[in-house]
């Protein structure tokens, strides 16, 4: 991961702070507020609170009870402050029964629920969060297995917006001693499988440009030798017609597309609220 000391940093839904700890021992950068989604006495319960401590005393700005979906929620942050934001391995809360899942599921299924949350993320990135004299990037590291896979975060998200997904980097956690990469309630973390940090701005050309890798590893950008890929399933290239067709229809692809179609069922579902709130 490209860090630049001279960023002010915002790091959002960080489990119990470690990874923002290394960020700021490690970079020093000029500015570091750090964010938690528990409250403070959940995330003294999971975690303890060292590195809540060891941030507030190093003069970090530490928010808890923090809902990047939730302007309500996000207190004394300064707004369109901020060069970078980084969301580290998101994933929507886990739901204590199945009837709490349909009260809040609104009838979109958990794929559709994690891509809203990285969208909502990536809006108020660039509406409220990033500066505009600033690098202007917001970073999502994922991992790229299932589930994450399927949540097509290259080329999904940011539909219909002015935000362009940039490139991507390995995501080497040797980079930040001491960050344990935690499971999203409890306070387990999880075994570092490989990760890759997705990079977003409003901007085409950025200052980190250089330092990440093609957007479709491999796939050309003229539209006949894309034929010979499947976007949504990142797959190809295909050797003959045949090898395609076999994998259009292959349960994986089938899979993938529904969730697509589930995916632009919600962004026509955002646009009529948007439309009905004036
Ligand atoms: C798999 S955990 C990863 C935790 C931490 N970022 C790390 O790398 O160890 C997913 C995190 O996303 C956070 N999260 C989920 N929904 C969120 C939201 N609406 N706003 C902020 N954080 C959220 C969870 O609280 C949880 O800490």
């Amino acid at each position: 991961m490209y860090i630049n000391p001279a960023w002010r940093i915002l790091t959002i839904g960080d489990g119990d702070l470690s990874f923002s700890t290394s960020l700021w021992n490690n970079y020093k950068p000029q500015h570091l507020t750090a964010t938690v989604f528990d409250d403070k006495q959940s995330l003294t319960a999971k975690y303890g609170d060292e590195y809540y401590q060891q941030l507030v005393s190093s003069g970090c700005q530490v928010l808890s009870g923090f809902d990047v979906t939730c302007q309500q929620t996000w207190g004394k942050l300064k707004r369109n402050h901020y060069d970078v934001v980084i969301f580290q391995f998101p994933l929507i809360p886990a739901f204590s029964s199945v009837q709490e899942f349909k009260q809040q599921c609104n009838n979109f299924s958990i794929n559709t629920l994690n891509r809203r949350l990285l969208r909502l993320y990536l809006l108020n990135c660039f509406e409220h969060f990033l500066a505009d004299n600033g690098a202007k990037l917001a970073f999502i590291t994922s991992k790229d297995v299932k589930p994450y896979r399927q949540w097509n975060i290259e080329d999904a998200l940011t539909l219909n917006t002015n935000i362009h997904f940039i490139g991507k980097s390995c995501f080497d956690i040797n980079q930040f001693p001491g960050y344990k990469i935690r499971n999203v309630d409890r306070d387990k973390h999880v075994k570092s499988t490989q990760g890759t940090t997705y990079v977003y701005s409003t901007e085409k050309n950025t200052e980190i440009n250089a330092s990440l890798g093609d957007k479709i590893k491999g796939c050309p950008q003229d539209n006949k030798s894309q034929d010979k890929y499947c976007s949504i399933c990142r797959t190809g290239a295909f050797y003959t017609d045949l090898d395609k067709q076999v994998h259009l229809a292959s349960k994986k692809h089938l899979q993938m597309q529904h969730y697509e179609q589930q995916w632009l069922s919600y962004l026509q579902h955002e646009e009529h609220q948007k439309d009905r709130m004036g």
